[in-house]
């Protein structure tokens, strides 16, 4: 079982961050990558959409014989971490919760930003989980639509970005947090330009380190770490993967082979 690979699945490429994580942490791991860039963005969907979308994407996955999967998505780890985890036997990790412990652990003046897309931030799943672990803290959310199509076209640092972060991250710098929860796996290639305008001073905290330390705690308990030998990594879109190869080759530093995925065929429930 040691030798199945482990899946991850995102709206695009924002999960990219919790597998460049992986690869520095775990690279022994076997890869299964899958993003849903046709049906993006997951921010403006509502509960069940999402539920349905993450549970086809899964049964996709379990196809490839994963033997554990990373919802490496803020947005479907707060619409179906639950369902997914009553859905199917193999462990299934959310990034939501490993965020939050850090963030948590990092505060010193017990206020805490969150930005993420509109789902998240409507849905609570962040303020919820922060205030039953540590409820002195106060919490300060905001949503940042224009950040998604600006990552999966490779515009990380461009005039644009720079010029919508200092508009959606104004009522955050305002509430003198100390501590930003960059809560969208996309926002995670966005911390040079978020970190300049928000202050050097403001930890930023991106699950993906904690998410992979959850993942490697979890799969020592059930003994399925793999050891030894070179990982391999295997990419999924169901948008067009010439485009989605693009931007991945930036973020990942290497020129991955990306395939089709249909929705409707392989993917039907
Ligand atoms: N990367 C996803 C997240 O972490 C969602 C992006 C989208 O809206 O599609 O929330």
């Amino acid at each position: 079982m040691k030798e199945q690979p482990i899946g991850f699945l995102d709206s695009g490429l924002g999960g990219l961050s919790v597998v460049k994580e992986v690869k520095r942490l775990l690279p022994q791991e076997n890869i299964e990558y899958f993003a849903d860039n046709q049906r993006q963005p997951y921010g403006e969907k509502n509960q069940s959409e999402l539920i349905k979308y993450t549970l086809q994407i899964i049964y996709f996955l379990l196809k490839k014989n994963i033997k554990a999967c990373v919802i490496a998505c803020n947005t479907a780890t707060a619409a179906s971490l639950i369902p997914a985890k009553e859905h199917f036997s193999i462990p299934i990790i959310g990034v939501i919760q490993p965020a939050v412990e850090d963030a948590v652990k990092r505060t010193s003046n017990k206020r805490i930003g969150i930005i993420a897309t509109e789902f998240t931030t409507k849905n609570q799943a962040y303020p919820q989980e922060i205030k039953r672990i540590a409820p002195e803290i106060e919490v300060f959310s905001n949503f940042c639509p224009e950040f998604v199509p600006l990552v999966e076209t490779g515009k990380f640092t461009a005039p644009e970005t720079y010029q919508v972060a200092r508009e959606y991250l104004k009522p955050l710098k305002k509430a003198r947090i100390d501590t930003l929860i960059l809560g969208c796996t996309h926002y995670s290639f966005l911390k040079k330009v978020i970190s300049e305008i928000i202050g050097q001073e403001v930890i930023l905290i991106d699950p993906a380190v904690n998410t992979t330390l959850e993942l490697k705690k979890i799969l020592s308990q059930k003994g399925i770490l793999k050891e030894r030998g070179k990982g391999e990594e295997n990419y999924y879109t169901t948008g067009l993967p010439e485009k989605v190869e693009r931007t991945a080759k930036i973020i990942l530093n290497d020129n991955k082979k990306w395939r089709q995925a249909k929705v409707g065929s392989g993917l039907n429930i």
